[in-house]
């Protein structure tokens, strides 16, 4: 039996072959989906076909209906927390200078690593839960704490075991080349052998993960160790994605296009030829502008990205150094406001551009006949008053393929 939602006061259905500044805003609208879980109807209330008039109604009270958001770039699952660092850093201290000293990314691998694969599951399950109440209802989520074989597939097996209890969607990428762990500071060459010869083969056949990322920037690691982690997680049917450019340029942006990655991150630092590639390339560009604002960093202007054609998205980044929060509604007013883009780019950016970073742009991202029945209700009387008027929660419902979680 369908039910239908009505009484909505703004529908943004975000539907794919929309212009990128066109959030497919809908007045006096309706919604409807099948017992399947999927969208049956969205539009306006008087287009609404017959045989459905007669369904179950859920009476939207007026409030606007977004498609649930896709935090498409997350580190979700870690241990401890560095609240010290963020001092440090407001006292003027650089995020790679921290990094340098110990601290940063190989301090939560430390913690990572002695902390078992049950209170890892506990605390990101606390993590999801949270952000289902703000609406996210697509998860992406980052290995590259545990930088040993084991404790990666540890990190791998925590996404795969909270997925079947999660009532959204969950998807995993693998990131061992995140940094050199200490053990093989000396020997770089014989940690991207274990990457690519024992990590990647692992999860490909233990089928842990859809994506391979890999963190291109000093400290990390160069444009060639990543071609040939690329070239081997490729062979294993894992996409390439990218944290480029963040720090500054090192040719990120040209590499994602020159691997085919599905996208790349940060890029506050990209070069227009690097932009034009991605573009010609098709690939997605991810700003995670709560990352830009904790490092105080210069934001990268989304205009630049439009106007070569590069799709925009927006994610949290959410991590325990560069952005430690998951409030995917927040890094949407903020691209608004340092990314420059507008609210409907952000929304779009939240959502169906966002599924395309992580390859489910024919699944979810958009309110349209055939997709997932994932959808939020906002109390706010449209999208532009909602990012405008950030408040810590304006979320009064959160359906999942037609049910309600939160
Ligand atoms: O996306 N840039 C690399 N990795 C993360 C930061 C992780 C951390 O600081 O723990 C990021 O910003
Ligand atoms: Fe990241």
């Amino acid at each position: 039996m369908p039910t239908v939602l009505t009484n909505i006061g703004q529908l943004a259905s975000a539907r794919a072959e929309l212009s990128a500044k066109d959030a497919g805003l809908v007045a006096d609208a309706a919604l409807a989906w099948a017992d399947t879980g999927r969208i049956l109807f969205a539009g306006r209330a008087a287009d609404l076909p017959h045989d459905l008039r007669s369904a179950p109604t859920i009476d939207a009270r007026g409030a606007t209906v977004i498609p649930g958001l896709v935090d498409c770039h997350t580190h979700l699952a870690f241990a401890g927390w560095r609240a010290d660092e963020f001092t440090l850093r407001c006292r003027g201290a650089e995020y790679a200078e921290i990094a340098a000293r110990g601290g940063g990314i190989l301090r939560t691998v430390k913690a990572t690593r002695a902390a078992s694969e049950d209170d890892l599951v506990q605390r990101a399950r606390g993590f999801l839960s949270a952000m289902l109440g703000v609406g996210v209802t697509t998860v992406e989520c980052k290995s590259g704490y545990g930088l040993t074989l084991d404790d990666e597939l540890k990190l791998l097996r925590v996404y795969q075991q909270m997925r079947p209890d999660f009532t959204g969607t969950l998807v995993s990428t693998f990131l061992g080349a995140h940094v050199v762990p200490p053990e093989f500071r000396d020997n770089r060459t014989a940690y991207i052998h274990l990457v690519c010869d024992q990590m990647i083969p692992r999860v490909a056949a233990e089928k842990l993960a859809g994506f391979c990322d890999v963190f291109v920037e000093n400290g990390a690691f160069t444009p060639d160790e990543a071609r040939q982690v690329f070239a081997v997680s490729k062979a294993h049917g894992l996409r390439p994605k990218l944290h480029v450019d963040q720090l500054a340029d090192g040719g990120g942006a040209a590499l994602a296009a020159e691997v085919g990655a599905i996208s790349a991150e940060h890029l506050e630092f990209a070069s227009d030829d690097g932009l034009w590639g991605m573009a010609a390339a098709g690939v997605v560009a991810v700003l995670l502008p709560i990352a830009a604002l904790y490092l105080n960093k210069p934001p990268l202007d989304a205009r630049r990205c439009f106007a070569l054609g590069v799709p925009v998205a927006v994610a949290t980044d959410f991590n325990p150094g560069s952005a430690p929060s998951y409030h995917l509604p927040f890094a949407m007013t903020l691209a608004c406001t340092m990314n420059r883009m507008t609210p409907a780019q952000a929304l779009r950016g939240a959502t169906i551009v966002a599924a395309r970073a992580i390859g489910l742009e024919s699944e979810l991202g958009s309110l349209e006949p055939g997709k997932r029945a994932d959808f939020v209700l906002l109390d706010a009387e449209s999208v532009e008053h909602w990012l405008y008027q950030l408040r810590p929660n304006a979320v009064v419902g959160v359906y999942a393929a037609g049910r309600r979680v939160a």
